[in-house]
């Protein structure tokens, strides 16, 4: 009897121990198990903008490590037909460059857009609009930096409609960041 009084408080002591216990475990697991940030619900990491280019491309490595800078994740894919492809996303031969992002939500960059541009887009995104554009690749936009070299661009809004307008004007190397 002596030894049952002495045992059973501790035995429901430790039962409640057991109980916290368990429910911390719970707890820490839901926490841990929650999406992190920039991670999907399944672990995989979530891809902001998808760069369509051909493997061998420099510069747009060179131009994805500039979006990577600027906060972007970043995914590659290497369509066997990039003008195909470009074509396909409604971009006309005139905007051409050497990559083409899309976004998770479907807006398109074409070619070497700075990455405060794509961010103002996004932001506010003008009304009928489905993304920007770059022509070619001007000397000195990000990704084609050489030396203090730099040629003054536009940077495009493609319009749903396939219709294009003047979305800035880029001047000098300084406006780019
Ligand atoms: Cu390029
Ligand atoms: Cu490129």
């Amino acid at each position: 009897m002596f030894i049952r009084k002495e045992v059973k408080p501790m035995t429901w002591l430790g039962f409640v121990i057991l109980i916290i216990g368990m429910a911390s475990v719970v707890t820490i697991s839901i926490i841990s198990s929650s999406p992190e940030a920039g991670k999907s619900e399944d672990g995989t990491q979530i891809t902001d903008i998808t760069v369509y280019k051909s493997p061998t491309c420099g510069c747009c490595e060179l131009w994805i490590n500039h979006l990577k800078d600027a906060g972007f994740t970043v995914g590659t894919h290497h369509p066997q037909d990039l003008n195909l492809f470009k074509s396909e996303q409604g971009v006309s031969s005139d905007l051409w460059s050497c990559h083409t992002a899309i976004t998770q939500s479907g807006y398109i960059f074409e070619g070497h857009i700075p990455a405060k541009f794509i961010r103002q887009f996004l932001a506010n995104v003008p009304e009928h609009a489905k993304g920007l554009a770059v022509p070619n690749m001007p000397m000195g936009s990000p990704g084609m930096e050489y030396g203090d070299t730099f040629s003054a661009y536009t940077i495009y809004q493609i319009n749903t409609d396939g219709s294009t307008k003047v979305y800035a004007e880029i001047h000098a190397a300084k406006d780019q960041y």
